[in-house]
């Protein structure tokens, strides 16, 4: 059990949508994939039975394609797409990167954000109007040959139907995929250092998601604006970073992946305490993945490892 880097655009690409996405960190609740995507899922429809999919769009622009309709996708996205879902990824060029997590159990938005009817309030880091679900229906009434990829118990089965899968002609409930842009995220700030739920955007009951955005620092006149050391008890922590310069942390590039396992501390790097004093504010945008179960690291993960991390605070 160490800290861990892991640098995540060395994940080579792939053609195929299923086959690009390598796993790197998972437990018994949730799987946190990379995937580098370089053609658009065609010739089959895919379904996860197993599990709720939030696949995060780093880079690419596209269109998910479901048996509900359409939703355009684009940097910075959180793609929200419920079991049982028949999808599709369309994407425009070759250049995709994606960090998915396949959770068993359902994603919702943080409970204390909604009222007793389910609204999210007004202290709510985004709202209703934020979430978009599918749009541009489309209904094909065709007969042929069409492949499903159906995972379930962690097993592909194919199945071939007689009929087009989107073949829907209307639908009601509230089970939908729907897409959040992460920089329509408001970030909550304060006088004081202001701990990690803030950021928090989405929860199952074994891990939550949090968006960490760009904010004005803490803004007490002696204000230390890095964060302080801990040592999450209940929790193995994973950051994904998107975008900006990190305020915490040294050598941060786009695509880097850090797991703080629960039970070791951690911190700011040497410095940048120091350094943060006097900031104003910062551009960093990155992914949290906190689970309350230990993750296991892949050998994918391993093969992408920066060595030494762990003794990175000695430099
Ligand atoms: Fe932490």
């Amino acid at each position: 059990m160490k800290a861990l880097s892991l640098k995540g655009f060395q994940i080579k690409p792939e053609d195929d949508f299923l086959d690009s996405r390598k796993a790197i960190l998972v437990n018994s609740d949730v799987s946190l994939e990379l995937a580098a995507p370089r053609k658009s899922l065609k010739d089959y429809y895919y379904k996860n039975a197993d599990c709720d999919e939030v696949i995060f769009v780093h880079k690419g622009t596209g269109k998910l394609r479901t048996i509900l309709g359409n939703i355009p996708f684009e940097y910075g996205d959180y793609l929200v797409i419920p079991r049982g879902m028949i999808y599709q990824m369309e994407f425009d060029t070759e250049e995709n990167r994606l960090f998915i997590v396949e959770s068993k159990h359902p994603i919702y938005t943080p409970k204390r954000y909604r009222n007793w009817f389910g609204q999210l309030l007004e202290h709510s880091p985004f709202c209703e109007r934020d979430l978009h679900g599918p749009s541009d229906l489309e209904t094909h009434d065709e007969l042929g040959d069409f492949e499903i990829r159906v995972k379930k118990q962690d097993m592909m089965h194919v199945y071939l139907y007689a009929s087009h899968p989107f073949d829907v002609v209307g639908w009601d409930g509230y089970n939908f995929p729907y897409k959040f842009s992460i920089h329509d995220f408001e970030p909550i700030t304060g006088r004081v250092h202001q701990p990690p739920p803030v950021h928090q955007t989405f929860e199952t009951g074994a891990f939550v998601i949090c968006s960490f955005c760009p904010r004005l620092y803490d803004y007490h006149p002696k204000s230390i604006p890095a964060p302080y050391n801990h040592s999450n008890i209940d929790s193995d922590e994973v950051l994904y970073y998107v975008d900006g310069e990190f305020m915490s942390r040294k050598n941060v590039e786009p695509g880097l992946i850090s797991l703080h396992p629960a039970g070791i501390p951690h911190g700011p790097h040497p410095g940048t305490m120091e350094k943060s004093i006097g900031e104003k504010e910062t551009l960093e945008l990155a992914v949290m993945v906190d689970t309350f179960k230990p993750l296991m690291v892949t050998k994918a993960a391993l093969d992408i490892e920066a060595p030494g991390y762990y003794k990175s605070w000695l430099e």
